[in-house]
């Protein structure tokens, strides 16, 4: 067997909007209600997780998982600017008190891609004048959570909103803009930094980190110059103002080929997975590596790696491989402090909906019934453990 370290984390993660249902009042809402939107289909009740999580908790903990990871919905907590809800943020202390009370650790993401309305009729991650207004935002909520908060998340991916809902118009507010990403990628740098500082003001001694999407992202046949300039927005950027935090959360699916025309389809009779994704499990890796070296050792955490499949036993042979990259990276001292697997339950996946399946538990969209599929145990297993059967590897 091989051994993670001790206090390792093992969890899973989910997103407000992906899960709690009924979030009307932010720009996703309105994105899938919005004619000619790439959305195939609304997110509804989702999986009403803000009325069940406390069962979907104790499924968690019932499994094996010592950690959670899930995100605050701004538009409920701020529901117009500057008026606060304290009923809602009742409700996450509830959450994180929950999480605590089963030996979770809350690991939370203040912004999961989805911005109240009225910050994005405001200009949104274009117009500077945002910045004041997360951190306005992060210091209300440190103050109300801060001390129940095990590990903080300022933004997911903001790399993502940035590249496509700036350039590639496939997320809200679906501009194509090389240059808006480039202002909106500095808007949340600037964000970023405010809300480290909010955060560890304290109440609480929070971790505070960012989460970026990183893809093992190759050159081939002459692409290195391409692919350095994409990397270097889509990633550096993020990892060199991430220098000093207390963590930096990894989240890695797929690797991308580039050639010196573009990027490349996945090779000829590749496997892949439900998103179009090359199946590529040695990507996390690849990933955590890169991010090590160049935040400079800034300790690392898996705060997502997953698979969109219908097989739940490729879903195993997926984690399987990337947990033994994870080894291989602990095996050259490089701070691995967690793996979180997105995610918990099959929920919306943004454009595609509810198509694509990453959950370790099945959901029912008529009785929103819940289901562990093998893998939820299998994983669960090695989280008690800590351990993985490394025999054939
Ligand atoms: C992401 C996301 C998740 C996605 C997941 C699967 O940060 O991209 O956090 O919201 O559902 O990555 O595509």
């Amino acid at each position: 067997m091989a051994r993670f370290p001790d206090g390792f984390l093992w969890g899973t993660a989910t997103a407000a909007h992906q899960v709690e249902g009924n979030n009307w009042n932010n720009d996703w809402w309105a994105w899938e209600h919005t004619p000619g939107s790439p959305c195939t289909e609304p997110s509804g009740d989702a999986c009403d997780h803000y009325h069940r999580y406390p069962d979907d908790v104790h499924l968690l903990r019932d499994l094996g998982f010592n950690a959670y990871r899930f995100s605050l919905e701004w538009s409920r907590i701020e529901p117009e600017d500057g008026e606060f809800s304290r009923v809602a943020l009742d409700h996450y202390r509830r959450m994180c008190a929950a999480c605590h009370d089963v030996g979770l650790e809350p690991i939370v993401t203040f912004h999961h891609f989805t911005t109240p309305r009225w910050v994005a009729a405001r200009g949104g991650w274009i117009e500077p004048d945002t910045v004041d207004l997360f951190a306005r935002y992060v210091e209300r909520v440190t103050a109300h959570l801060g001390d129940v908060i095990g590990r903080a998340c300022t933004f997911n991916e903001p790399n993502v909103v940035a590249t496509f809902g700036y350039q590639w118009g496939i997320f809200p507010p679906g501009e194509r803009d090389a240059g808006l990403r480039r202002r909106a990628n500095d808007v949340f740098i600037a964000a970023h930094r405010r809300a480290v500082e909010i955060v560890q003001a304290g109440p609480g001694q929070t971790p505070v980190g960012l989460t970026l999407a990183m893809q093992d992202m190759q050159a081939v046949g002459g692409g290195e110059a391409l692919r350095d300039a994409e990397r270097r927005l889509m990633e550096d950027v993020y990892l060199e103002a991430a220098r000093g935090d207390d963590y930096v959360g990894v989240q890695t699916y797929t690797r991308f080929r580039y050639g010196p025309n573009g990027m490349l389809p996945p090779p000829t009779g590749a496997r892949t997975t439900q998103m179009g994704y090359e199946f590529w499990p040695e990507a996390l890796e690849a990933t955590i590596r890169r991010a090590w070296e160049v935040t400079r050792g800034v300790p690392i955490l898996v705060t997502e790696n997953g698979i969109g499949t219908a097989d739940d036993a490729e879903r195993i042979e997926y984690v399987e491989r990337a947990l033994h990259g994870v080894l291989d990276c602990l095996r050259d001292d490089i701070e691995v402090r967690g793996y979180v697997y997105w995610s918990l339950l099959d929920n919306f996946e943004w454009t595609f909906g509810y198509g694509p399946k990453f959950g370790l538990v099945a959901v029912d969209r008529e009785t929103q019934t819940r289901a562990a599929k093998p893998s939820a145990h299998w994983l669960g297993a090695i989280a008690r453990a800590n351990a993985l059967d490394d025999s054939e590897a």
